[in-house]
């Protein structure tokens, strides 16, 4: 199985885009829901969830893991991949492969939540693949709660994503990506008020594209993971009322949540 973990529902994106770009390949994910968000504590806390989550994941049979949260990958990528032998991949580095293949002036924006951003992790990397890159990073720690009240379309959530945004576009960036779980959701609120001519990259979908073209060229790997037959599991570690709306928004369906300890 694939495993894939996320500090609550929002890396149900991730989830979705490799449901849909990996069929037959069953998933198995963790939303650590009792210690969401991850975005505002200290990346010594969010290394010790990201192990705990990744034990979890190898317990129910992962063969490789997803690090979907954003702010995990940002602070206990590298941690996890010392520490773990089965292969990790995380969010960040399909999307800036992705950043700077299509970005023409080397601007480049990038939003995501505290954590993410204070890490710097998005500007190194992207620095690494386009030295010429000039990063500009914001953090936006406000939109995860707006998500996960499933204020999608608010007027406030408008306004308040233009506030964010309204630095990013000063500079002319021409590429942003969405260093967040939830932000895919905002896509049609982010767009036009960064400006239609920038290209967005939703980190959800790069990783899912990542992860196909890794399993078609590692027949071990989809060996080991291909399996249609076996169905999908969502374990999260707390089941407040409103999380089974996002799921289902998300997913477009509904989505069958399991709860378990972590
Ligand atoms: N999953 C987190 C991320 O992508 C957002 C929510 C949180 O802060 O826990 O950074």
């Amino acid at each position: 199985m694939i495993g894939i973990f996320d500090s609550g529902v929002g890396g149900m994106t991730v989830a979705r885009a490799i449901e849909t770009l990996c069929p037959g390949y069953p998933l198995v994910y963790l939303g650590d829901i009792a210690r969401s968000p991850y975005g505002s504590k200290s990346p010594a806390m969010i290394a010790e969830y990201s192990r705990r989550n990744t034990e979890f994941l190898l317990t129910q049979g992962a063969k490789l893991i997803v690090i979907a949260c954003n702010s995990a990958a940002s602070t206990a990528s590298s941690m996890l991949r010392q520490e773990y032998s089965p292969p990790i991949v995380d969010v960040i580095a399909p999307a800036v492969q992705k950043a700077a293949k299509v970005s023409r002036s080397g601007k480049i924006g990038i939003i995501g939540t505290r954590a993410t951003i204070n890490s710097g992790l998005y500007e190194q990397r992207i620095h690494e693949a386009f030295p010429k890159a000039q990063v500009h990073s914001q953090a936006c720690p406000l939109l995860v709660p707006l998500v996960e009240e499933g204020w999608l379309a608010r007027r406030e959530t408008k306004m308040i994503t233009k506030e964010y945004i309204r630095p990013l576009r000063n500079k002319q960036i021409d590429t942003l990506i969405l260093g967040c779980t939830h932000y895919p959701l905002l896509k049609k609120i982010i767009a036009p008020r960064i400006g239609r001519k920038v290209e967005i990259i939703d980190s959800s979908v790069e990783v899912a594209l990542h992860l196909r073209g890794l399993l078609a060229v590692n027949k071990d790997l989809h060996q080991e993971l291909f399996a249609p037959e076996v169905t999908n599991r969502f374990f999260v570690s707390d089941l407040p009322a409103p999380v089974h709306s996002l799921a289902n928004t998300i997913f477009g369906r509904t989505v069958h949540l399991e709860k378990t300890d972590v």
